[in-house]
């Protein structure tokens, strides 16, 4: 029995040895009372993981910009300011954070969670296929896939719809045509078995992610959990195969007979790619497109249905564009550069991405000292950035909580926000790849609904709850009408 007290001195003297670098940043920094060795696990662990980005902005209230947290013997340090934000993202002596390495099963080495010589090499490869004088050639396809939208939203004749479904599936077939040439066609199903599997890994993922039992691949191989994530994967991974064995065939065709102009799109780019002679394996494509679609298609989706709830909450905000557009009378195929001469619809998406921040936070990991906003940070701290809290920050955004797109608009004389604090794409050598490939295509897809319907809100629309998944979601999903113009 009197061994016992023995045995605990001697763990806590053991950690404090250990972890005495981390405790002095820990000690250094504001934040709530700390039980010893749980630290503030338990109060994570009490609440909801989809409401905690909300946590974290109030906790800045009152502890200020940067604060602490300790899991255990592990330390969180928030930043909320946007130039330690800044700092962090351009510091090269950071990694993604290590919760985010737990999305390797769907998209292995892909550009998101990749890092050093590897990333270097995938991000130079991939960047040229982003420019805008190439993404101007979806325009079209994209086109194709928005029509098909337009008529099954017209064929609800103004009854009330759950916008999120509808909306996923063209954009799935939308990215996955123009970046890769293949058709899904999920839009004309009624059941798509790859939307159900890409629905149900992301699920998976996400509860795997935010339970920290499961955080060692040995426990979480054993699991009910991995068993069903595994067979999800097997249908995205054997889709996937097949989409690339037909554009390589397809690029083979064009080489050895070219006929017509191929355009070339991300997926020849990585089929085309040489490294010191050699190409890549198919596993390291099948891993970057995957990337592509997990990255790009929830983001897009999410993004667009906050669009569009808020063209239907702000009556006035709908009309607005409404009179832009028709200002500008363009085309129903109107191209990237009808797009984006139009002010007020850019205005209206950046303040959508400000207002309902679809990547409400993101981590990164120390690797060895390093010093931001002027404080040393050791090797082992997790860092959070904010992206909702900053976007929401009065400093930055007189009034934050209330929807304006005005406040971008420079012939209304108001100021740019500080750089950093509006970082719906992060920042840095990570900024999202895909960054103007999903405005290119929410603009599309915003200028034609507004063209084609009058967009209200359901009255059975409860009052929007916010809940970060993957993504930032509406807890309840976003029911609208549809009304024929
Ligand atoms: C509204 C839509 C989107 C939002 C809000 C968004 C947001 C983000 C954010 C915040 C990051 C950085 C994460 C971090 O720093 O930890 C990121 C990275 C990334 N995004 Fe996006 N994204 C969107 C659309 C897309 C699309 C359409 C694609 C591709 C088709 C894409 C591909 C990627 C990739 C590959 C990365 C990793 C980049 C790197 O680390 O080098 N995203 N995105």
């Amino acid at each position: 029995m009197a061994l016992w007290p023995l045995l605990l001195l001697t763990l806590g003297v053991w950690l404090l040895l250990r972890k005495w670098k981390l405790l002095k940043v820990g000690i250094s920094l504001p934040g709530p009372w700390a039980f010893p060795l749980l630290g503030n696990a338990q109060m994570v662990g009490k609440l909801k993981p989809e409401f905690i980005f909300l946590v974290f902005t109030e906790l800045r209230d009152r502890f200020g910009s940067t604060y602490r947290l300790w899991l255990g013997p592990q330390l969180w340090v928030f930043l909320h300011s946007a130039e330690e934000t800044r700092q962090a993202l351009h510091d090269p002596t950071l990694l993604k954070a290590e919760t985010f390495l737990q999305l390797e099963p769907l998209i292995g080495n892909g550009l998101l969670i990749s890092h050093g010589a590897h990333w270097t090499r995938q991000r130079r490869l991939l960047t040229p296929a982003f420019q805008p004088q190439l993404l101007r050639y979806f325009a079209k396809d994209i086109g194709k896939h928005v029509d098909r939208l337009v008529s099954r939203l017209e064929s609800t004749k103004g009854a009330c719809l759950e916008v999120t479904d509808p909306l996923f599936a063209c954009l799935l077939d939308a990215i996955v045509d123009t970046s890769m040439g293949a058709q899904l066609d999920t839009q004309l199903m009624d059941h798509s078995p790859a939307i159900q599997a890409f629905h149900l890994s992301s699920k998976l993922l996400f509860k795997r992610m935010i339970n920290p039992l499961l955080s060692s691949d040995w426990i979480f191989q054993r699991t009910q959990l991995w068993r069903d994530l595994s067979e999800q994967l097997q249908v995205i991974h054997s889709l996937m195969d097949q989409v690339i064995e037909q554009r390589a065939k397809k690029l083979e065709e064009q080489q050895k007979e070219p006929s017509g102009k191929l355009h070339h799109n991300l997926l020849d780019t990585l089929l085309l790619a040489r490294f010191e002679d050699q190409p890549l394996s198919r596993k390291e494509i099948r891993d970057e497109i995957n990337t592509f679609v997990f990255a790009g298609v929830d983001t897009t989706t999410a993004a667009m249905s906050f669009v569009l709830y808020a063209l239907a909450k702000y009556p006035e905000t709908q009309s607005r564009l409404r009179e832009e557009l028709k200002l500008h009378q363009l085309p129903k195929d109107a191209d990237l550069d009808s797009l984006n001469e139009l002010p007020y619809l850019e205005a209206l998406i950046k303040e959508v991405l400000r207002m309902y921040t679809i990547v409400p936070t993101t981590g990164r990991q120390t690797t060895r000292t390093t010093v931001i906003g002027g404080r040393t940070y050791c090797a082992g701290i997790t860092l959070w950035i904010n992206m909702y809290g900053l976007a929401h920050d009065s400093l930055y955004y007189p009034d934050p909580y209330a929807f304006k797109p005005e406040r971008w608009l420079a012939s209304e004389g108001v100021n740019p926000p500080p750089a950093f604090s509006y970082i719906p794409f992060s920042g840095g050598p990570h900024v999202c790849i895909g960054r103007r490939y999903s405005l290119l295509l929410m603009k599309l897809l915003t200028a034609r609904l507004v063209n084609e319907f009058d967009l209200r809100l359901s009255p059975e629309n409860a009052p929007l709850k916010l809940q970060a998944q993957m993504v930032l979601k509406a807890r309840d999903g976003i029911n609208l009408s549809f009304v024929k113009r």
